[in-house]
């Protein structure tokens, strides 16, 4: 089969090539340029670029010294990067339900999950939406917890007019393809704290320092480095991101309105306080609707859908070395097995969101 890429993507290759021609990519100066865009959007005092989400979430972990021993509660519906960053620096991950309403982390189950070796929370802003923050604030205050914010989905999405990624002690975004701003591949760690910055500006360099015109390596750092021709593609998305979000707001809109009053069927509720950027438009088949079928009926008609996230605590790896039960987490169990993503993007027509609804509704 012969596959035929949009014009647009050779002409942005085309672009991507005088920038090597230029020879600046061995100068340095776009991962600085879009770092300082991210921060001046943010109104944050660093933005540091890294090669993806999960290397965000991995050094944000390593900066609050967090280790074996420790415990960091993060919601059970997530994408498993989530909890695998906290494996990587030897602690547990404690998985916590959600609330079906906005697939986000249920404060209350926080508070039960809370031992003397909890160090942090990890809040996920879910498909664009922030978690409830005033919450997780007042708990984290009250038992003297870090929050660091995976805001992987959430690029520009608010909370009572602050961003998500800035109301914790450290917030991670990822630049994968699905989300929000992509930069093919990377991340981007944001926080006011000079202490934890200036320790994942070296950790993502090997550990590397400069001192009298030599550099040391005075920890054992990672090659966590978004590279300077992505940065260029995150140059380019950043002037775009309000427009992004815009339209992805405008369909989400328009699609609801054609979804609602299907008893089978819950929309996504976007909640008070929240601008929901709908990085993804998920939704929750009712108990009797078989996902599959479901999900096979709307690829037949050239429909594509995946499914809404991953209830961890039923993966293999976190099953066998937890023993987590779905009675730990009974809302995310429900999630993982009836949320379906339908498909949302800027470009969306409104031919195309009514022909997604009516076949919505001849799948049901
Ligand atoms: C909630 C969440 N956290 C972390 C990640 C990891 O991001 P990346 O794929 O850029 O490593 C993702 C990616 O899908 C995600 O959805």
């Amino acid at each position: 089969m012969r596959i035929t890429l949009p014009d647009l993507c050779y002409e942005e290759v085309l672009d991507l090539q005088k920038v090597i021609d230029s020879g600046w990519l061995t100068k340095g100066p776009y991962v600085e340029e879009f770092e300082r865009m991210v921060k001046d959007y943010m109104g944050v005092k660093y933005a540091i670029a890294v090669s993806s989400g999960t290397a965000a979430l991995h050094l944000a972990l390593i900066s609050l010294n967090i280790s074996s021993g420790d415990e960091v509660i993060v919601p059970d519906f997530t994408f498993v990067a989530t909890a695998n960053a906290v494996e990587y620096t030897g602690a547990k991950p404690v998985f916590a339900d959600i609330d079906l309403k906005t697939f986000n982390i249920d404060p209350e189950d926080i508070r039960r999950k809370i031992t003397s070796k909890t160090k942090a929370i990890m809040p996920v802003h879910g498909f664009g939406q922030s978690a409830d923050m005033d919450e997780i604030r007042k708990i984290a205050h009250e038992h003297n917890l870090f929050i660091i914010e995976d805001a992987a989905c959430a690029m520009g999405a608010e909370y009572k007019g602050e961003f998500c990624g800035v109301m914790g002690d450290l917030g991670c975004f990822s630049l994968h393809p699905r989300k929000i701003l992509t930069t093919a591949e990377g991340g981007i760690v944001v926080t006011n704290n000079d202490e934890h910055a200036k320790l994942i500006e070296r950790l993502r360099d090997h550990g590397s320092i400069k001192k009298d015109g030599r550099v040391y390596f005075n920890h054992c750092g990672y090659n966590y480095r978004l590279s300077e021709l992505h940065a260029v593609l995150g140059i380019a998305q950043m002037k775009k991101l309000n427009d992004i979000i815009k339209k992805r707001q405008k369909a989400a809109k328009e699609l609801s309105a054609l979804l609602s009053g299907i008893a089978s069927l819950r929309l996504p509720e976007i909640s008070e306080n929240c601008q929901h950027i709908f990085q993804a438009y998920v939704v929750l088949l009712n108990q009797e609707v078989d996902r599959s079928k479901f999900m096979s009926y709307l690829k037949s008609k050239d429909i594509e859908t995946v499914v809404g996230n991953y209830a961890l605590h039923s993966q293999p790896f976190y099953k066998n070395k937890y023993k987590y039960t779905p009675g730990d987490v009974s809302n995310s169990f429900i999630a993982g097995e009836k949320s379906v993503v339908l498909p949302l993007y800027p470009q969306m027509t409104e031919e195309e969101i009514n022909l997604l609804a009516k076949t919505v509704k001849s799948a049901l």
